[in-house]
């Protein structure tokens, strides 16, 4: 039976569990109680957690800003709501005030004709300067995320930002015609109701590694869902990642990267099977659930896997689901998605 979760669509997110939410919830809600406290060490656009929030207490995080500034918005919060009309009233002064003393500069200055066209540029760097005039850290958090929904919107790239379309690709001029403002305000009436489960969930920014060290044994359920193959979340999301810090980092490369990039240990064969390992044993050591969610072509082989996990665990519940998976740009593979479920 297909469940309505809740689910509030941000960004097309490279392994984001969006459209698997039947698949991946109810096997955490097999292992819970309401009320139960379940935390997603590696959360991404947060989509599993905002579908459990009405159910459980969530403690989420994830290594890179932007991702924490999404769980801010949809997971931290509990109270605060924006929409299109309080947003045209709150940031529009600040908006233009941006446009004509170009206070923030930093995408002008920087990303003009690469991943945006200039006025698309300015308008982001405007809305960013007005987003950083909101007093409320809840409201800048949905702001900020309506912003970052309307820059994957009108990208100039093949669906991530590890590279930008070259000047005469064929959909280039429809993209940089796009209105970068009025993508953010429309976006904005997606934050009229946020789910308030009454609980305090917390949301942190940090490697996993030093999350689990610092847990209490209150979780219930760990569920986690790392890069499966070689490609690292921070060269493919530079620009959320910037646009959200708005620091001024040293760009390199043609693509434009910051010079501060983390790179996972999951995303390369020599460190995967002990970086899966550390979690197992921590979890296990808890006495909480564990739900991992990974794909058959993972960096580790499956087989593997599953080894480790008896290793830990007593009991090793195997599932998988058939899902068009989306190569960001490279076409569409059949290929499985794995659960395990392990306690
Ligand atoms: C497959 S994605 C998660 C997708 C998420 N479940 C969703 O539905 O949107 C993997 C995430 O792991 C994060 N990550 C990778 N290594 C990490 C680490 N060592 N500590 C914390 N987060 C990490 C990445 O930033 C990325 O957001």
């Amino acid at each position: 039976m297909s469940v309505e979760y809740d689910n509030i669509f941000i960004l097309r997110y490279m392994g984001n569990k969006n459209r698997l939410l039947n698949f991946v919830v109810p096997a955490i809600e097999e292992v819970t109680g309401e009320g139960d406290t379940v935390c997603d060490p590696m959360a991404g656009t947060h989509c599993i957690c905002y579908a459990l929030k009405n159910r459980n207490k969530i403690i989420a995080n994830d290594i890179q800003q932007y991702s924490y500034i999404i769980g801010r918005a949809l997971i931290e919060n509990n109270t605060e709501t924006i929409s299109k009309d309080e947003a045209e009233e709150e940031l529009t002064g600040f908006y233009l005030k941006n446009q004509k003393e170009n206070r923030f500069r930093f995408f002008y200055e920087n990303y003009t004709d690469t991943y945006f066209a200039k006025e698309q540029c300015l308008a982001i760097d405007s809305i960013r300067y007005a987003i950083d005039m909101v007093g409320d850290k809840y409201k800048q958090a949905l702001y900020l995320c309506a912003l970052m929904h309307a820059m994957c919107k009108v990208q100039s790239t093949p669906g991530h930002f590890a590279q930008f379309m070259p000047k005469e690709h064929q959909r280039i001029l429809p993209l940089r015609a796009m209105d970068v403002w009025e993508e953010f305000l429309n976006k904005c009436d997606d934050f009229r109701k946020i789910v308030n489960n009454g609980m305090e969930n917390k949301v942190y920014r940090t490697d996993y590694k030093e999350l689990l060290s610092n847990m209490d044994d209150s979780v219930s359920c760990y569920y986690i869902d790392p890069p499966y193959s070689g490609e690292q979340y921070s060269r493919f999301y530079h620009v959320l990642e910037t646009v959200v810090k708005y620091d001024n980092p040293k760009l390199k490369h043609k693509a434009l990267y910051r010079n501060d990039r983390f790179k996972s240990g999951f995303c390369y064969k020599r460190s995967v099977e002990s970086e899966f390992e550390l979690i197992m044993k921590e979890v296990s050591e808890r006495q909480s659930s564990l739900v991992i969610s990974y794909s058959e072509k993972g960096t580790l082989p499956l087989e593997k896997l599953k080894k480790l996990s008896s290793r830990y665990f007593k009991h090793v519940d195997f599932r998988q689901n058939s899902h068009t998976h989306s190569t960001l740009g490279k076409g569409s593979n059949n290929i499985k998605e794995i659960l395990l479920i392990l306690n």
